[in-house]
C-alpha cells in the first residue's frame, strides 16, 4: 500500500514549483489533489500534467481571500469526497531593504503568506476536526528562522507561520489533526531562478551540502508529514536546507 492511498490533498500555489512537486509526489503515493492557484490556465495545465481529472482538480483561488479559500477546501470534499491533507504553500517575494521597501510590498507579503496560511489552516481544520483526522503542512522558510537581508517582510511572515503552526497545532491536536511546518532553504524554482547570479552564488556558499535542492526534495518531507509515518508529530518544523543555518 502506498503512503497516501485514498487520501485527498489541497495544495495552494500548486501550479508550479514546490507546490507542483508536492502534488506529483502525493499522487505517486496514491493521493488525489486539488490545486488552488491564482492563474487558472497554469493550474489547468498542471492538472493535465499530473494525469487529469481522475487524480487532480484545479480551482482558481487567492489564498488571501477567505471566501475563495472556503470554496477551495469545499471543492476537495465535492470532487474527491473529503479533505485529509492541506498544504499551505502559495507564496511571493517582494525583496527590498527596509529603506526601500514600500508599505504595499510589506503588506502584500504578509497577506499572502501569513493570512493565506491562516485561512488555509483554519478552514481545512474545520473539515478535518469533523473527520477526527487530518494533516496540515505549512511552508515556512529558513528566512523565518534566521532573517535575511532584504526580506523584513518575508522573514516576518515566514517566522509568523511557525507561531501560527504551533498555536493551531495545540488547538486541534486532541481532535486528531496534526499541523507541522517545513522550512526549505535554497530550492530551484521560478522564485529563486529570478535571483541575480551573485546572490545565488552567495547563498550556495552558505550551504554545507554545496548545492541547491530540487523541489522534489521538499516534496519528500511533505509526504512524510502528510502520512502516518509522522503520526506522533505535531507543531514541528522540519528544515530542508542541506545543512544551511543549522
Ligand atoms: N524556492 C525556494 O528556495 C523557497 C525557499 C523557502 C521557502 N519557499 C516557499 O515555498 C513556497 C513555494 O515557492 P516556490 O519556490 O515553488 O515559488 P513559485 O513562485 O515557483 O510558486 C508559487 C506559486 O504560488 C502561487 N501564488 C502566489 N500568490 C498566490 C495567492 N495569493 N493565492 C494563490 N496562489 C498564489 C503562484 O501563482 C505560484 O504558482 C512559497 O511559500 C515560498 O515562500 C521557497
Amino acid at each position: 500500500m502506498a503512503l497516501l492511498d485514498g487520501r485527498t490533498a489541497v495544495i495552494t500555489g500548486g501550479a508550479q514549483g514546490i507546490g507542483f512537486a508536492i502534488a506529483q509526489r502525493f499522487i505517486a503515493e496514491g493521493a488525489r489533489v486539488v490545486l488552488g492557484d491564482l492563474n487558472p490556465e497554469a493550474t489547468e495545465a498542471a492538472v493535465a500534467a499530473l494525469g487529469g481529472p481522475a487524480v487532480a482538480h484545479a480551482v482558481r483561488a487567492d489564498v488571501t481571500d477567505a471566501a475563495e479559500m472556503q470554496a477551495l477546501v469545499d471543492a476537495a470534499v465535492a470532487t474527491f469526497g473529503g479533505l485529509d491533507i492541506m498544504v499551505n504553500n502559495a507564496g511571493i517575494t517582494r525583496d527590498a531593504t527596509m529603506r526601500k521597501m514600500t508599505e504595499e510590498q510589506f503588506d502584500q507579503v504578509i497577506d499572502v503568506h501569513l493570512k493565506g496560511c491562516w485561512n488555509g489552516t483554519r478552514l481545512a481544520a474545520n473539515i478535518m476536526r469533523e473527520a477526527k483526522s487530518g494533516a496540515i503542512i505549512n511552508i515556512s522558510s529558513i528566512s523565518g528562522k534566521v532573517g535575511l537581508v532584504g526580506q523584513t517582510n518575508y522573514s516576518a511572515a515566514k517566522a509568523g507561520i511557525v507561531g501560527l503552526t504551533k498555536a493551531a497545532a495545540k488547538e486541534v491536536a486532541h481532535l486528531g489533526v496534526r499541523i507541522n511546518a517545513i522550512q526549505p532553504g535554497l530550492i530551484r524554482s521560478a522564485m529563486t531562478e529570478a535571483m541575480p547570479q551573485r546572490i545565488w552564488d552567495q547563498k550556495l556558499a552558505e550551504i554545507p551540502m554545496g548545492r541547491a535542492a530540487e523541489p522534489s526534495e521538499v516534496a519528500s518531507a511533505a509526504a512524510f508529514l502528510a502520512s502516518d509515518m509522522s503520526s506522533y508529530m505535531t507543531g514541528c518544523v522540519l528544515e530542508v536546507t542541506g545543512g544551511r543555518h543549522i
